[in-house]
């Protein structure tokens, strides 16, 4: 059995920091700096709030995962990649769907200013398919696949290209931990307590513990956790179950 300390399951809890001011993301850093491993800093925050934000997150020494999803030409994105260095994020995402070529430029950008800085990498994951998307929707813009097909189609392009891993819907995190091997990284939204009623808009949805047993490295969790009475508590059950699904794994 392994033997899995609390700080290595809350360095894979991801709170979704969906704040619309600063003084909403603050309080919440404030909250649960140390209850969680990463603070996901999305358009709406980022838009609001600008690059001020990563700088307050950083001078708590948290975590930062800059989830703008970038999709442009090759050139765009990469540069916009070197600027999320600068501001030393530890993970950001690209669509899949710019192709190889954009996320191989990519990587490559990031790598050569990471090392030129002395500094870690940060993490480079592709979206697939958004999961608001179903095979309906795949039709309606030209994508002959089916939406499971697509993402791992995109999943394996991504990882060709140099990526470090995807942001996968918890349907699909079996099919890509067995296709696409152990080395790489998967980050999983859509997380409920089995014990919760409420489901909002998250549709296909899965508890830490088997999210975690299933495959994901680390998961992400927004409303369960903004909308508790304690959310503090929130956390430590959702590490607690990270912690069980790790030794399960
Ligand atoms: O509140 P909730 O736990 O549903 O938050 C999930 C977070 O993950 C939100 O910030 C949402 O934008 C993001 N996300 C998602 N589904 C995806 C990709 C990202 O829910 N496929």
């Amino acid at each position: 059995m392994k033997n899995i300390s609390n700080k290595q399951a809350v360095d894979k809890l991801i709170f979704a920091l969906d704040a619309a001011s600063l003084d909403e993301a603050l309080s919440w850093i404030e909250l649960l700096s140390g209850h969680v491993g990463m603070f996901k800093v999305g358009k709406e925050l980022f838009t609001a709030v600008g690059p001020k934000i990563v700088d307050c997150i950083k001078q708590r020494n948290q975590r930062i995962f800059l989830d703008l999803k970038f999709h442009d030409i090759p050139n765009t994105v990469a540069r916009a990649a070197e600027s999320a260095v600068k501001l030393g994020v530890d993970m950001f995402n690209v669509h899949a769907s710019g192709g190889s070529r954009m996320i191989q430029e990519t990587v490559r950008a990031v790598e050569a200013l990471a090392a030129k800085n002395g500094q870690t990498k940060p993490i480079v994951l592709a979206v697939t398919v958004l999961t608001s998307l179903n095979d309906a929707d795949l039709q309606e813009i030209g994508f002959a696949k089916s939406a499971n097909a697509q993402v791992l189609h995109l999943a394996r392009l991504a990882k060709d290209a140099g990526a470090d891993g995807v942001v996968a819907s918890p349907q699909d995190i079996e099919a890509l931990r067995s296709q696409l091997g152990n080395d790489f990284i998967i980050v999983t939204p859509g997380i409920r307590s089995s014990l919760e009623t409420v489901k909002d808009d998250q549709k296909r949805t899965l508890s830490a513990l088997e999210a975690v047993k299933l495959g994901a490295d680390y998961i992400v969790v927004g409303r369960p956790i903004r909308q508790a009475a304690d959310p503090q508590a929130v956390c430590r059950n959702i590490v607690q179950e990270i912690a069980t699904g790790m030794t399960a794994a």
